[in-house]
């Protein structure tokens, strides 16, 4: 039942950098998805087309769309909240098309207010026209389902919660449906009953797992998912990132520390650990710290690298 491949979705341009607090120049942006990509990650969540008064960082959207240098067989994605967020993400042609968008909910009502400034029901109600109008564009359409194991606001989150927003993305259309512990509270067992919940309505590679690590429990889960055959994971290299709506939320379960445990068990995976620990370690020297990912810092203290 294990997978003998899996797929990383790398969100660290996104997911990672969207919480950061000092400027991040789009040139370094840039850089990081050409580093990631020579690595051989063949999923890039490279940006967001969200208000840039609520998220100030990934205002340079176009821009760092415009000027990656996309590799055949490599797929970029990006968010929209909304149909102003596609109407940008498609404004500037094939130059800054992404392959794939991604709409983003919440299983809890108090996070959805949070992040997106409306309920569960209105939210589809605002997905369901932009889901539409980027599935006739050609692109594929994910969604992410924040807080399927907790929300910071309401607490504990029901599968019955989960599972409810999974039918309603998949009735308006949406291809893949990846379901996010936002606040990194789930453990295997909890984790392995929601996924049970999207694998009900969705097939075995249409369904990943986004795992924030704030409770060191991501590894873990992951393996609980490789139980069930999920073989698709979203990964922030360097253990990048937060969400500024989710206080105290650290960065996904780092790339690195994912790629390791795959490798070691025999899994493919199609990247290079070493090109991948110089993406992170390039990224986390213009962020001026080190990277959180205990792969990368072990392996980067063998190869005489010194971390205060
Ligand atoms: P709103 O204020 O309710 O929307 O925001 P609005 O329609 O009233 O618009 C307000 C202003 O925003 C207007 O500008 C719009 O033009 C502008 P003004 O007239 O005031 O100058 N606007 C936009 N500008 C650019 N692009 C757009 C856009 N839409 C409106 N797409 C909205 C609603 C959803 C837009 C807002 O709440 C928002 O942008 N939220 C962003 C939330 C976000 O990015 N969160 C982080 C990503 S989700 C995440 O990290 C979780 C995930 O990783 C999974 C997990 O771990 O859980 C995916
Ligand atoms: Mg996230």
């Amino acid at each position: 039942m294990i997978p003998d491949h899996v797929t990383l979705v790398e969100v660290g341009p996104r997911d990672g950098l969207q919480n950061e607090q000092q400027p991040v120049a789009t040139a370094h942006k840039i850089e990081l998805v050409q580093r990631l990509q020579a690595a051989g990650l063949r999923e890039i969540e490279v940006t967001s087309y969200v208000s840039p008064k609520w998220v100030p960082q990934m205002a340079d959207n176009a821009q760092v769309m415009a000027a990656i240098q996309r590799q055949p067989g490599v797929r970029y994605s990006v968010l929209v909240p909304n149909m102003l967020g596609l109407q940008a993400a498609l404004a500037g042609g094939d130059a800054t098309r992404p392959d794939e968008v991604v709409v983003f909910g919440a299983a809890s009502q108090a996070f959805s207010q949070r992040n997106i400034n409306c309920s569960i029901e209105q939210s589809i109600e605002r997905f369901a026209p932009v889901v539409a109008a980027a599935r006739e564009a050609g692109l594929k359409v994910r969604s992410a389902i924040s807080c399927a194991l907790g929300c910071p606001y309401q607490g504990e989150v029901t599968p019955d919660e989960v599972e409810h927003l999974v039918k309603l993305f998949k009735q308006i259309g949406v291809h893949h449906c990846g379901v996010a512990d936002t606040i990194g509270v789930g453990t295997p067992r909890k984790v392995q009953a929601v996924m049970e919940r999207a694998l009900k309505h969705y097939p075995l590679h249409e369904v990943s797992g986004h795992f924030h690590d704030t409770y060191g429990q991501a590894l873990a889960n992951i393996h609980a998912c490789l139980q069930l055959g999920i073989h698709h994971f979203d990964t922030s290299v360097a253990g990048l990132g937060g969400c500024p709506y989710a206080k105290g939320a650290t960065g996904n379960v780092a790339t690195e520390d994912v790629v390791f445990m795959l490798q070691g068990m025999g899994i493919d995976t199609g990247i290079d650990l070493d090109a991948l620990v110089d993406a992170g370690a390039y990224i986390s020297d213009v962020l001026g710290r080190a990277p959180v990912s205990r792969v990368a810092k072990a392996l980067l203290i063998k190869r005489g690298r010194v971390f205060a």
